[in-house]
């Protein structure tokens, strides 16, 4: 698949860059930095400008190779990198459903952006890639990534685990 651009009203969802006239690197370290970020998004870790050049290259190959479909959240008018946002699970050949997955910088959390690009995320999901189910997953002591999935309308299904064993509890939206 190739990259596209989304405009989610409060944010825009773009692939993420590293040029000129946009740079996300310094923004994805930071935001990886945070205790949140990795408390509850423990499967990368971006402390270098170069973790971060090898991040936005994994997320672009996982473009190409249909794997997962990952967008930067952007601020609408300056570009600046405010979060991502993504669809994994995408390959014909995966066993688990498709699952949705996001984090938004630290400065730019509870003001609904996260809300606003998941919606148009899943949005895309069920219209351009006709998904019929969308599963969200969350630690059990992410109340953030909970009231979130709830407010974007996915149901409460029960508890799970996370691929690294921790306790969490999964939700489900439906394309009907
Ligand atoms: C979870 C996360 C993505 C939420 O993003 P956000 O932009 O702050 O969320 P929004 O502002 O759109 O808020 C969406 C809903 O969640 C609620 N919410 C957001 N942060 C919250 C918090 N810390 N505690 C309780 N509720 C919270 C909001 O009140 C809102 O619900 P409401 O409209 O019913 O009040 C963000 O906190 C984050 O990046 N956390 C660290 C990474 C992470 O945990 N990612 C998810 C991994 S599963």
């Amino acid at each position: 698949m190739e990259p596209v651009e989304i405009n989610a009203g409060r944010c825009y969802l773009r692939a993420f860059r590293a040029d000129d006239l946009l740079d996300d690197r310094v923004a994805l370290v930071e935001a990886f930095g945070d205790e949140a970020m990795r408390t509850f998004v423990r499967q990368f870790r971006v402390d270098t400008i170069e973790d971060a050049d090898n991040y936005i290259a994994t997320r672009a190959r996982e473009w190409e190779n249909n794997e997962r479909a990952s967008w930067a959240i952007a601020e609408p008018t300056t570009g600046f990198l405010l979060g991502e946002v993504g669809l994994k699970n995408l390959s014909p050949s995966a066993t688990a459903v498709p699952e949705a997955a996001i984090w938004v910088h630290p400065v730019a959390r509870k003001r609904g952006i996260g809300e606003a690009a998941l919606a148009a995320v899943v949005r895309f999901g069920f219209g351009a890639l006709e998904l019929s189910r969308i599963d969200y997953v969350c630690d059990d002591a992410n109340t953030a990534s909970a009231a979130l999935a709830a407010r974007c309308g996915f149901t409460h299904v029960g508890p799970t685990t996370t691929p690294d064993g921790a306790p969490a509890q999964r939700w489900t939206l439906t394309n009907d």
